[in-house]
């Protein structure tokens, strides 16, 4: 039996045909038509005015906060509870992130701990919406009115996710999106900055391509990156993003039947969502009793589940001192299961089966 992956690339006739026309008409560069047809439609999607397409997620982060003038002697608010690009978006950038707590039970940074961590210093919160579960937007927001500071919302794991109606990456400045290939959407590698902002978009265009002037060749007014998105990379997304609704929908039926097939299991606890949101499942996890033992039972089953992130603040180049029981308890007891849009009834049902084998003791 091959193993039952944690997640992979949902990949259809639709990709293959765009990437095929890409490479067949010799467009592969980023400044080919596939790039700034990817940005449009994603732009269209969200409701946004402007969509920068990037290599990274990371570099989609790096690029607002850089853009935002953020830098040495600032500071940023960010999840302790998140992947490891969110704070490194600030700390590439030369400014400290200072850490804080999520909800409890709930992966997303928790407004009264934002609150907290802010100082004279303070130039940013970024917020990240993890496994596909929206922050809760509201009283983040009101937080960042009352103290006048922007919001970046790390997107990474939730595109198309919607808080009270509205898509996660349109309540801040801007939105960060990963297209990694475990992710909900793929394009192999690849981010994506959505915002309103004319100032942060055109600096983000400048920053993301050697601040190249076409009407100035060769003369760089700043130094920059290359950061950018290839045509073969965005004609995948374009079919992803027609695909979306799709993807989501097939993620989140596979989130239903596991809360379906596990609910009422001593040992076993899920996520709590805000009200009035709809998730965009990324990776369905749940807060297990024993959980290493968990990992490591269902891995010799042929079963892919992964434990949730170390806190940023336990991380040897983030080492922080602090109070962050919410974090550590989701540290200590979040277990992904498996969640590709491509895993069948069949192999959920045998997921299901083992997990409530290892729980009564068979
Ligand atoms: C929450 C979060 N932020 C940022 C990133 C960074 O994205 P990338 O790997 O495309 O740089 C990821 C994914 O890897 C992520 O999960």
């Amino acid at each position: 039996m091959n193993k039952i992956p944690l997640c992979e690339p949902d990949i259809g006739e639709l990709e293959i045909k765009y990437v095929t026309e890409a490479v067949r008409n010799n467009m592969v560069s980023s400044s080919a038509p596939p790039v700034r047809n990817f940005e449009n439609a994603f732009a269209k999607f969200f409701g946004a005015k402007y969509a920068i397409a990037t290599n990274s997620g990371l570099s989609a982060l790096f690029l607002v906060v850089k853009a935002l003038g953020i830098g040495p002697g600032d500071e940023v608010i960010v999840p302790t509870f998140t992947m490891v690009a969110t704070p490194e978006s600030v700390s590439h950038n030369g400014a400290t992130p200072v850490f804080a707590d999520c909800g409890k039970l709930n992966p997303g940074i928790d407004a009264g701990e934002i609150e907290k961590k802010i100082t004279s210093k303070t130039k940013a919160i970024i917020v990240a919406h993890l496994f596909g579960i929206p922050c809760d937007m509201e009283p983040i927001m009101r937080v960042a009115e009352k103290h006048n500071l922007p919001v970046i919302e790390d997107t990474a794991e939730a595109h198309g996710a919607t808080y009270r109606g509205k898509f996660c990456g349109t309540f801040g400045k801007a939105g960060c999106f990963s297209f990694y290939a475990s992710k909900i959407m793929t394009t192999g590698e690849g981010g994506m900055i959505i915002t309103n902002d004319d100032a942060l978009a055109a600096m983000a265009k400048r920053l993301r391509e050697y601040d190249i002037n076409p009407k100035q060749p060769y003369i760089h007014e700043l130094a920059a990156w290359n950061l950018r998105m290839s045509a073969l990379e965005a004609a995948l997304g374009l079919a992803q993003l027609e695909r979306l609704k799709e993807l989501i929908g097939k993620r989140n039926a596979i989130a239903a039947r596991y809360a379906a097939g596990l609910s009422n299991i001593k040992g076993l606890e899920f996520m709590a969502v805000p009200p009035q949101t709809e998730i965009s499942t990324w990776l369905c996890t749940v807060l297990a009793d024993r959980r290493d033992e968990l990992v490591e039972y269902l891995a010799k089953e042929n079963i892919d589940a992964k434990r949730v992130f170390v806190p940023m603040h336990d991380l040897p180049p983030y080492k922080q001192s602090g109070n962050f029981p919410n974090a550590e308890y989701l540290a200590e007891h979040g277990i992904s299961l498996p969640s590709a849009s491509t895993l069948s009834e069949k192999d959920q049902n045998y997921v299901i089966e083992k997990v409530k084998k290892f729980y009564s003791g068979q």
